[in-house]
C-alpha cells in the first residue's frame, strides 16, 4: 500500500473532498494568528539582481487547526508576467516533499518544507530564488489547510507585500551609467589625440615649416619658393594631410599673416582663393566656397591687373591679400584639420 493510500485510510473520503473545496475558496477568512509568512529580498551588492525569500509556517500551539494537511504560498510567478497572482507551491501530508507548480518546475527556484500530521510538528514551506531587482510591489500569500480541534476543515492565511527598493537599483545603474559616460568621454578624448598625433607625423616637415595650432589646425609654409602651379601645390598640400589655405574669417587670416611673418623668406604666399572660373568671384580651389568679404584684401585690390590676375596671395610688403598672375614665383601655404 502507498504511503498516501495509508493516509487516505485514516482520513475519510468525505473530508478529502471538503478539504479541496476548501482549497479553492481560500483567502475568505481572514488571517487568523499562528501562521507566519516571511518575505525579504536582498540584493547583492553592485548587483542587478537578488535573492527573493518566501517562507511560510504554522504554529499548531497558536492556531484554531491542529492538524496541517497543505500549505501553498501565492504570488506572481517569478519567471512570469508581473502582476499575476497564482499558485506557485505546494507541501501536503501526503507527499510530504514540496512542489512547483507544473509551469514552475525548470525554473530556478530552490524549494524545501516539512509537513507532518504530528502534533507541534512546525510545518512550513520555504522558496527562494534569484530575481532582478522588480520594479513594483510583489504581494505573496500563504494559505494553510487543515482540521481544526473539532475535526472540521479550516483553513487560514497571510498575505505579505514586500517593497522592492528602486532607489539601491537605481543609484548603481547611474553610477555604472556616469562611469560608462566618463569611459566614453576618455575614448573619444584618446581618439582625438590620436587623430592629432597621426595628422601632426603625416606632415612633411622637410617640405613645409609648420605654424602654432589654432582652433585645431596648422598651417604649412613651403619651404622652396618656386613659380606656383595651383593644382600641384593643392596636392602636395594633400600628401601632408591639408588642402591649400581657405580663410573663413580675419580671425583666421590675422592668424596666417602672423605665422608668415614670422616663418618670412618670401614676400609671396600663395592661398587657395582665385577667380579663374569667373572674374571677379573669389573661390577655394580644394572646397569651391566663395571667399568670404575679408578685411585682408590690400588698398585697391583685388584689381585683376592687366586683366591677368586670378590667383589670391598673401604679400607681405602690402601687408595684404592682393591678386596676381597665378604663375608668379612664391610660397604657398596650406591648412591641415588635425582632428577630423
Ligand atoms: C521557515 O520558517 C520556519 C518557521 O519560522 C523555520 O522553522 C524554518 O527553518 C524556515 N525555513 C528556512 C529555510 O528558513
Ligand atoms: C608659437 O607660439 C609661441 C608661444 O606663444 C611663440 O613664441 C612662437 O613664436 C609661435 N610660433 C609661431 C611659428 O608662430
Amino acid at each position: 500500500m502507498s504511503e498516501r493510500a495509508a493516509c487516505l485510510q485514516n482520513f475519510p473520503m468525505v473530508i478529502v473532498v471538503v478539504l479541496l473545496i476548501v482549497t479553492f475558496a481560500t483567502g475568505l477568512k481572514s488571517t487568523t494568528p499562528g501562521i507566519f509568512l516571511h518575505v525579504s529580498y536582498n540584493d547583492e551588492p553592485k548587483m542587478q539582481s537578488g535573492l527573493l525569500v518566501v517562507n511560510c509556517s504554522v504554529d499548531t500551539k497558536l492556531t484554531d487547526i491542529v492538524t496541517v494537511i497543505s500549505l501553498t504560498v501565492l504570488g506572481p510567478k517569478p519567471y512570469g508576467n508581473q502582476g499575476e497572482f497564482d499558485e506557485l507551491a505546494v507541501i501536503d501530508i501526503w507527499s510530504k516533499t514540496p512542489k512547483l507548480t507544473s509551469d514552475l518546475e525548470d525554473s530556478k527556484v530552490t524549494i524545501h518544507g516539512k509537513a507532518s500530521m504530528e502534533k507541534d510538528s512546525h510545518p512550513y514551506l520555504f522558496m527562494s530564488w534569484n530575481t532582478p531587482t522588480p520594479g513594483s510591489r510583489h504581494e505573496y500569500k500563504c494559505v494553510a489547510n487543515g482540521l481544526d480541534r473539532q475535526r472540521q476543515p479550516a483553513s487560514i492565511n497571510k498575505a505579505k507585500k514586500v517593497e522592492f527598493s528602486r532607489a539601491g537599483c537605481c543609484e548603481k545603474i547611474d553610477s555604472i551609467d556616469s562611469q560608462l559616460r566618463e569611459m566614453s568621454e576618455k575614448l573619444e578624448t584618446f581618439k582625438k589625440n590620436l587623430n592629432f598625433q597621426i595628422k601632426m607625423m603625416a606632415i612633411d616637415k622637410s617640405r613645409f615649416d609648420v605654424s602654432n595650432v589654432s582652433k585645431n589646425r596648422v598651417y604649412l609654409a613651403s619651404k622652396v619658393q618656386a613659380a606656383f602651379k595651383i593644382q600641384a601645390a593643392n596636392e602636395a598640400c594633400k600628401s601632408s594631410g591639408g588642402y591649400l589655405v581657405e580663410f573663413d574669417d580675419d580671425e583666421e587670416y590675422r592668424f596666417v599673416y602672423d605665422f608668415l611673418h614670422r616663418t618670412g623668406g618670401a614676400n609671396t604666399f600663395w592661398t587657395g582663393g582665385n577667380d579663374i572660373e569667373k572674374e571677379g568671384q573669389f573661390v577655394y580651389f580644394n572646397s569651391k566656397k566663395l571667399v568670404p568679404s575679408l578685411t585682408g584684401w590690400s588698398h585697391e585690390q583685388p584689381d585683376n591687373a592687366n586683366d591677368n590676375e586670378d590667383c589670391m596671395e598673401i604679400r607681405l610688403n602690402y601687408e595684404g591679400f592682393n591678386d596676381w598672375t597665378c604663375d608668379e614665383s612664391g610660397k604657398f601655404v596650406c591648412e591641415v584639420e588635425l582632428s577630423r
